[in-house]
């Protein structure tokens, strides 16, 4: 430092001088100017300049919390002593009230949601699953029949994310039928209670067939009015119910005739390959 100014010249001096003297005066332009206007708020671009990751969780995961941050914000940086946090910061029941009702893990919302700023995004799936039963009735009562899926925790399914559904073959690589869609597995397989077949809606001959390849190349070969049919109008209700030819026709012979013979296939083939000119 003391070998610098002993450099310096009168010239940079003067040049120094010169440079101060119209700082101070610009300076005190500028302040006589800014009392005499009014203080704006600032607005949310300018919060972000100090709070940036803010002003980033807002953006990519605010969802319906993008909002200027005044509108939560009305008071902050609160200059007085001995404030506690939450005299600094608004409350989510401000807006909210309870939401989820009023019982004790239920109300400290920045439990699960915890960050303020990207409150569904946030969600925490490892704090929930204690309590999935609480909102989701349903799933959980069924989940407690014992079945294969029993086993496991609603998370070892519903994973890092609140929310998430996920797909039969991300378990089940190889199924027996043709993988669409999990809805089309689960027309059959309730999936939170697996033990259990459905059975009904809009089940497709080629599903059932994927295990009963006889059968299903029968009645596809077939050319009466059997043919037609889907396996699930006859064996309705539940897997493996096989239905008597009388549920549906009833008598169509006299009994007379009919007690000569041991039963109906013995003149028309099989259910599923109804013999022609029978
Ligand atoms: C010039 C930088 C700057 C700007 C601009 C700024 N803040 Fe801050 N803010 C800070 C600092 C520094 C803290 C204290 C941080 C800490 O304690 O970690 C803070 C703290 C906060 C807190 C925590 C609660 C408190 O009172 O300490 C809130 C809420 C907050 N700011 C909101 C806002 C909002 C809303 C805006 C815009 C309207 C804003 N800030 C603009 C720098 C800024
Ligand atoms: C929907 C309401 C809402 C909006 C919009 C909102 N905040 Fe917040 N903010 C909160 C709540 C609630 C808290 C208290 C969270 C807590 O107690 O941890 C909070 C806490 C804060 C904090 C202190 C804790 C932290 O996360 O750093 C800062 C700083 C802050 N907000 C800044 C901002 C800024 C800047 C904006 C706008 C870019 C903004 N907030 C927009 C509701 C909001
Ligand atoms: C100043 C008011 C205000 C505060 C404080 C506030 N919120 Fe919100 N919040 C809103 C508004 C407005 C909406 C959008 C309308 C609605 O869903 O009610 C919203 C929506 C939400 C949503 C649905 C988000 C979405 O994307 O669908 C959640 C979750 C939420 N708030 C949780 C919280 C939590 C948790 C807190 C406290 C950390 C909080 N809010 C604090 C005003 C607020
Ligand atoms: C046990 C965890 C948990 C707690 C505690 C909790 N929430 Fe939630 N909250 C959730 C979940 C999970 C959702 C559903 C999010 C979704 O729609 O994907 C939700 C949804 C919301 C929504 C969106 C609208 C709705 O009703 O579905 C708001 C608003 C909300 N919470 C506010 C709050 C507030 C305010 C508190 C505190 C009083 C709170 N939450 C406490 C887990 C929690
Ligand atoms: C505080 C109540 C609450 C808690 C606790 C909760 N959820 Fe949710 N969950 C919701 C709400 C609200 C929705 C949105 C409802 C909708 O969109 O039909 C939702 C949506 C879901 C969905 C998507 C539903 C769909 O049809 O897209 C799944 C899956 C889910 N939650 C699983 C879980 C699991 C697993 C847990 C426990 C780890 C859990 N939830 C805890 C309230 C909750
Ligand atoms: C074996 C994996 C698995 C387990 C374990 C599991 N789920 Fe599911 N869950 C699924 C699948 C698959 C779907 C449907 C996906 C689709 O519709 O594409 C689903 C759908 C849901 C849905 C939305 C539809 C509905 O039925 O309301 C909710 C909510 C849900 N599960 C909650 C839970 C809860 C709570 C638990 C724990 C008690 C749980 N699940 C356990 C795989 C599972
Ligand atoms: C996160 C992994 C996972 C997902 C997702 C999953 N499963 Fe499973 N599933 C298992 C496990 C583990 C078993 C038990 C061991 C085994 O049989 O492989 C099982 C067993 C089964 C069984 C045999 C039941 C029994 O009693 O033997 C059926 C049927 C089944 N799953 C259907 C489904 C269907 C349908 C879906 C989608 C809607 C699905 N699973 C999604 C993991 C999963
Ligand atoms: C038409 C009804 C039906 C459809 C659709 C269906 N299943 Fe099945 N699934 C069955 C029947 C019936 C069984 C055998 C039950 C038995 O062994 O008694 C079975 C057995 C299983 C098993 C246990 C035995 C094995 O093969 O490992 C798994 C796992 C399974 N199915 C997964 C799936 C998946 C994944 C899908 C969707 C791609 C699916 N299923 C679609 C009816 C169906
Ligand atoms: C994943 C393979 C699988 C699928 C898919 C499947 N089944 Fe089965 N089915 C079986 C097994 C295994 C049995 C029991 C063993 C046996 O008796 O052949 C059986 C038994 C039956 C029986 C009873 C057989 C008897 O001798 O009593 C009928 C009827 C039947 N299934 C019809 C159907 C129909 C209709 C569908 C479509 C809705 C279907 N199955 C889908 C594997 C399957
Ligand atoms: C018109 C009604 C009808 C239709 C359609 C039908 N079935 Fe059957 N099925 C029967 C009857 C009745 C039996 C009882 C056995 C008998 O009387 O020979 C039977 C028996 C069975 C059996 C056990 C005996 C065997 O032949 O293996 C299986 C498995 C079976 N059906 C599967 C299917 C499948 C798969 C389909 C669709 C591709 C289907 N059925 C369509 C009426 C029907
Ligand atoms: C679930 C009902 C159902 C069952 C069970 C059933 N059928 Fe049928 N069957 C039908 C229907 C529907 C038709 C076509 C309309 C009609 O003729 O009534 C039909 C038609 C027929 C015909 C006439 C075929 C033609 O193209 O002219 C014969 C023969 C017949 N069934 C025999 C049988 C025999 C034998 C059995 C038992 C092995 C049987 N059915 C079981 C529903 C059934
Ligand atoms: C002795 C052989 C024989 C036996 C046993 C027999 N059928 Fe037939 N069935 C026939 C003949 C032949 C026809 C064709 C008659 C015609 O075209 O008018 C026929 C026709 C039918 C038709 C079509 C009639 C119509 O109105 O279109 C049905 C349905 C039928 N039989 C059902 C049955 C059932 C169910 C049984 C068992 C209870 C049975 N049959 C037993 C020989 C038999």
């Amino acid at each position: 430092m003391k070998q610098r100014q002993q450099r310096s010249t009168p010239l940079t001096l003067l040049c120094s001088m010169i440079l101060i003297i119209g700082l101070v005066t610009s300076v005190s332009a500028e302040e006589a100017d800014v009392f005499s206007q009014p203080v704006k708020p600032l607005t949310t671009l300018e919060c972000a300049q100090c709070h940036e990751q803010v002003f980033v969780d807002l953006r990519d995961s605010g969802g319906a919390h993008r909002m200027v941050c005044r509108d939560c914000h009305e008071t902050f940086h609160n200059a007085k002593r001995n404030l506690t946090w939450d005299q600094r910061v608004p409350a989510c029941v401000d807006c909210h009230e309870t939401p989820h009702g009023e019982e004790a893990d239920m109300v400290k919302c920045l439990d699960c949601h915890s960050n303020a700023h990207a409150p569904v995004a946030s969600l925490d799936i490892d704090q929930l699953e204690p309590l999935c039963a609480r909102c989701h009735e349903q799933p959980a009562a069924e989940m407690t029949n014992p079945s294969a899926h029993a086993d496991l925790s609603c998370n070892d399914c519903h994973q890092e994310q609140h929310g998430y559904l996920p797909k039969c073959i991300e378990c089940h690589e190889e199924p027996h039928s043709p993988f669409i869609n999990s809805s089309g597995c689960m027309q059959c397989h309730p999936v939170h209670n697996v033990s259990e077949m459905l059975y009904g809606g809009q089940i497709k001959n080629s599903d059932c067939a994927g295990c009963h390849d006889g059968p299903g190349a029968e009645l596809q070969q077939g050319h009466l009015a059997h043919s037609l049919l889907n396996c699930i109008f006859c064996h309705a209700d539940e897997h493996g119910n096989t239905p008597d030819c009388q549920t549906c026709h009833d008598t169509p012979h006299s009994q007379e005739m009919l007690k000569e013979f041991a039963g109906c296939n013995d003149c028309h083939g099989g259910p599923h390959n109804l013999l022609p000119g029978a």
